[in-house]
């Protein structure tokens, strides 16, 4: 689902860099990337974390994938040009990603799943994209924090089941991808990096 004009304005905004930059140096030392990996980021937005991304963990090569045509535009503009041979970006749904299967060395998703009507599908199709050993890199927010008394008037969601932290670890651990390190408010949200077994 598209953000609605309240959202666009939180996450194209300097604040959200910084905190994206908070988030990609601790997946780093949780996980490093491999200078050979070529990694997907779905629900890219405006292309902030697929810059962090590239600048901070050093992957080959970021394929960064969004349901909106305007913020891949955005994107298309927001990276340097010295970045845009590492960075590629196009216009898809998390819910049937256009990949083969084993074929990301990790995917990075910040901020996404609660838009997705059929999340836990979105779950399957992240597991199936991902090469054995494959990491998935996630931040994810609870209902009690955009779905609240206030942001409930603010934000567009999708309405119908949502998730909180055990609905959410039980998905992800039934797909297959098993919890390596989280830091988690339980009724906010989590920062997690998983791993798909297998793989060297
Ligand atoms: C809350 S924003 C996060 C944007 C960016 N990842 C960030 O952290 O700043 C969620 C993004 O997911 C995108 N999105 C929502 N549903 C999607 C889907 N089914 N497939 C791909 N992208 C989706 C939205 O267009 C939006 O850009």
């Amino acid at each position: 689902m598209k953000l609605n004009w309240a959202e666009r304005w939180v996450v194209n905004n300097p604040v959200r860099v910084l905190e994206q930059g908070f988030h990609v140096r601790w997946f780093g030392r949780v996980k490093p990337l491999r200078a050979r990996d070529v990694v997907l980021e779905v629900g890219c937005g405006r292309g902030a974390g697929a810059v962090l991304t590239v600048e901070q963990l050093g992957p080959a090569h970021v394929c960064a994938m969004d349901l909106d045509h305007q913020m891949i535009r955005r994107g298309m503009r927001y990276v340097a040009p010295s970045l845009r041979s590492k960075i590629s970006f196009y216009v898809g749904d998390l819910e049937s990603l256009p990949h083969a299967s084993a074929s990301m060395d990790a995917v990075f998703c910040y901020g996404v799943l609660h838009h997705v009507p059929d999340w836990r599908r979105a779950v399957s199709e992240i597991h199936r994209v991902l090469k054995p050993g494959g990491s998935l890199y996630l931040e994810e927010l609870y209902p009690a924090l955009y779905q609240n008394f206030i942001t409930r008037h603010l934000l567009a969601h999708p309405e119908e089941d949502r998730f909180r932290s055990s609905d959410l670890k039980a998905a992800l651990d039934a797909a297959g991808l098993k919890l390596l390190d989280a830091l988690e408010l339980k009724a906010v949200g989590i920062l997690a990096v998983l791993s798909k077994a297998g793989g060297e």
